[in-house]
């Protein structure tokens, strides 16, 4: 195990608990991966709170209320903030409800803002807590395996604004992160199933193949118990070490994260936002990344077999044309050329190494369209000739 994490193991009856920490830019983040909900008597220990406790916030969805209140348990002293569920919420008017509860409850720079609930809230909840006061204190305790495994990590925050995916945002890394598996008791299977995609795009970033075939293993079922906390633990440790290596995206390390993303974005958008989860098509995007590693000669063959069989095993749409595309090659290349992701007017795309993911770009563009459209949209396959790639990291 490198050195910069710090790995304690605490047997809990047959579930063990792993803690992380993390330095994203001179910030310390701990993470608690572990099977109860935390009291809020933990997190304020955890927060380095010694003393009266200073005014602070809980904010949670309609869904995830259940269990911040079982954070809060009989203690009145910090307030829920409830806001309503769902992606199309992540608007500008939550940020400043939470900005408003917290000047009601005269939260001070002091103050803790505490995020429950999934990608949603802790971003929302984490851009509010960067921008309090030019920034207070922020605890997540994550309640989807997505936010687990992804979103809260890393010290991205946002929301979404004209329209666009998190098109507002900050970094500002939490404090305290729990994951706790328990709250996942609750979680719908359709989320479960957006959440796994992810886990399995880090898994497939993770040269340790160990995770690999750990997923594998479970044959299209969600793992469960010391197994899940192993999946998450793997994905934490790697999406840490990635994130402490760029913390704010400025090199090539943090793209890797985005492998099927870019696919995935262009599905979501043509296919119309609602009608198929992130994960579904990230997964498929998954799929088409291994199509163009393979064409630029990058991913194995018996690799590209391996991703696309292990999509497959947990039920993830992975031909192309997508059924819910029902459009014409240009409009799904529009859609692709629209991702934020582009860089300096060329297509971005991270595509599976023999181990790891590398990143493909500044690439000779036409012949990747020419085979975008040719494979990607209407079925098919060939080979890219002549293509160089200007180079590359690997997840190392
Ligand atoms: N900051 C980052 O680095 C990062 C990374 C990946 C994704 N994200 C963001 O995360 C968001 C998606 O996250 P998500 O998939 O967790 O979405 P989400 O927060 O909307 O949660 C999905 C649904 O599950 C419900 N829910 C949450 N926890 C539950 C539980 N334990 N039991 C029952 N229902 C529960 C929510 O109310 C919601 O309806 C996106 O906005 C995305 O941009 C951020
Ligand atoms: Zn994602």
């Amino acid at each position: 195990m490198p050195p910069y994490i710090h790995f304690n193991h605490e047997e809990f009856g047959s579930i063990v608990k792993k803690d992380y920490t993390f330095t994203f830019a001179g910030t310390v983040s701990e993470v608690h991966i572990q099977d109860e909900i935390p009291t809020l008597d933990t997190i304020f220990t955890d927060m380095g709170q010694k003393g009266p406790r200073p005014a602070s916030l809980l904010i949670c969805d309609e869904n995830t209320l259940p269990i911040a209140r079982k954070i809060t348990g009989e203690d009145p002293g910090v307030p829920i903030c409830t806001l309503q569920s769902g992606e199309e919420k992540k608007t500008w008017g939550s940020v400043e409800k939470i900005l408003g509860a917290a000047k009601a409850v005269g939260l001070g720079r002091d103050g803790i803002f505490i995020a429950a609930g999934g990608g949603v809230i802790s971003d929302l909840t984490a851009f509010a807590a960067s921008i309090y006061m030019r920034g207070s204190r922020l605890c997540i305790v994550s309640t989807t395996l997505l936010g687990m495994v992804d979103a809260a990590v890393g010290g991205k925050t946002g929301f979404d604004l004209f329209g666009v995916k998190n098109f507002a945002g900050t970094f500002f890394p939490a404090a305290q992160i729990y994951l706790p598996v328990e709250s996942l008791k609750t979680l719908p299977k359709n989320e479960w199933k957006s959440g796994m995609a992810e886990l399995i795009k880090t898994a497939v970033l993770d040269r340790d193949e160990e995770f690999f075939r750990l997923l594998k293993s479970f044959k299209g079922d969600f793992p469960r118990g010391d197994k899940l906390i192993d999946c998450i633990a793997r994905s934490v440790a790697l999406k840490g070490r990635i994130v402490e290596a760029d913390p704010k995206e400025t090199g090539t390390e943090r793209a890797l994260l985005n492998l099927g993303h870019t696919f995935g974005h262009a599905l979501e958008s043509v296919a119309g936002l609602g009608r198929l989860s992130h994960g579904e098509a990230v997964a498929w995007g998954m799929a088409r990344s291994c199509e163009l590693g393979l064409a630029l000669g990058i991913t194995p063959k018996d690799r590209a077999d391996a991703i696309i069989s292990l999509l497959r095993s947990f039920a993830y749409e992975t031909a192309a044309p997508h059924p819910l595309m029902e459009t014409d090659a240009e409009t799904f290349l529009k859609a692709l050329g629209g991702d934020k992701k582009k860089k300096g007017g060329k297509l971005t795309f991270i595509v599976p190494a023999a181990q790891g993911g590398q990143l493909v770009s500044d690439t000779a563009e036409k012949p990747i369209t020419e085979f975008l459209l040719k494979n990607l949209v209407n079925g098919g396959s060939s080979k890219i000739k002549n293509l160089t790639t200007n180079h590359t990291k690997n997840t190392n």
